[in-house]
């Protein structure tokens, strides 16, 4: 299948367009100063670089994912995140292709006590998560979403590289218990992704590994996988975080896969393994 993805330069895209190469696919990644240029925010450019590469499928990872920026720049975020997914879709229906937006568990606002299943009311409470659920919404009903959350991959900032990079540096790392999420990485979420977009199944689902845990918990994990002491990570309340975070994230991010589950589509493995396998190539990078 010839495939587009958009943010081929971030944390997820690099991971999928690796993985489509790898699996046959004809696919170009678009980034804002490639070989194919696609700032989302310029509607011309993306119709230009969409009409170039004719896809069937475009995987739509390009966003502003600086969660706390965000709540600074509002503008900036509706710019990439609502109206670049806008300017997406605009472009993939001129030419009749498929849209795989990525988007996110910051949706929804955290106060359920079960799992969000993908036909939950989102409710977002951050700049970040209002503009990507307007992403979500600038797109027809002939498009597939696909929500994910607490990404982790080789490139680019997550948090098991920053707990590496914290515990080379201090004693105990202090990180909040009173948020629960599911750990995502990306060399799993990658080909699920290409499988639901290939599939072409419309609408939102949610595909997270399989795991709930804290922030806090998640460093204790990290630090094990390490070789190191989990006993040097220290719970915290989100109140107690000095400075406080700019932006409000949901105390209860855990995603149900209950679309992907019903349609036979992929689901992720639990999240240990690739943690683990992250951890240790880190390592070998020299991180941590
Ligand atoms: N990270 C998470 O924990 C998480 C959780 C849930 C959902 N998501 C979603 O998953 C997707 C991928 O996240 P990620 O962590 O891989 O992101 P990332 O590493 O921050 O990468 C974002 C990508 O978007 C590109 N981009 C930013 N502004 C752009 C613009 N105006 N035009 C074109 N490209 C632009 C960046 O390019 P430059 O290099 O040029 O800046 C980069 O390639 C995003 O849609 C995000 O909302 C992420």
């Amino acid at each position: 299948m010839r495939i587009l993805v958009t943010g081929s330069t971030g944390m997820l895209g690099r991971e999928v367009v690796e993985h489509a190469s790898r699996g046959g696919h004809d696919v170009v990644g678009t980034s804002r100063s490639g070989e194919v240029p696609a700032d989302i925010t310029d509607r011309d450019q993306v119709e230009r670089a969409v009409e170039r590469v004719h896809p069937e499928l475009i995987i739509h990872t390009a966003a502003w994912t600086a969660v706390d920026d965000c709540e600074g720049d509002p503008e900036r975020a509706t710019a990439v995140n609502a109206a670049g997914t806008e300017h997406v879709g605009r472009a993939a229906d001129r030419i009749g292709a498929r849209v795989l937006y990525v988007s996110t568990d910051h949706v929804f606002d955290g106060t359920k006590a079960s799992p969000y299943v993908e036909d939950d009311r989102p409710n977002p409470q951050s700049v970040y998560g209002t503009s990507k659920l307007a992403g979500e919404r600038a797109l027809g009903p002939h498009h597939t979403i696909a929500r994910t959350s607490w990404l982790a991959g080789l490139h680019g900032s997550s948090t098991v590289r920053t707990v590496l990079d914290l515990a080379r540096r201090q004693d105990t790392l202090t990180f909040v218990d009173d948020q629960i999420g599911n750990p995502t990485f990306v060399a799993d979420l990658a080909p699920a992704l290409l499988e639901l977009g290939v599939a072409g199944h419309p609408g939102t689902f949610h595909l997270t590994n399989v795991g709930t845990v804290s922030w806090f918990e998640l460093a204790r994990e990290v630090l094990a996988a390490a070789g190191l002491d989990p006993e040097r990570v220290r719970p915290i309340a989100t109140s107690g975080l000095e400075p406080p975070r700019a932006a409000r994230r949901p105390a209860n991010a855990a995603l149900a896969t209950t679309a992907s589950s019903h349609l036979g589509l992929p689901v992720l493995p639990p999240y240990r393994r690739a943690l683990e396998e992250l951890v240790a190539q880190l390592q070998a990078r020299g991180v941590g």
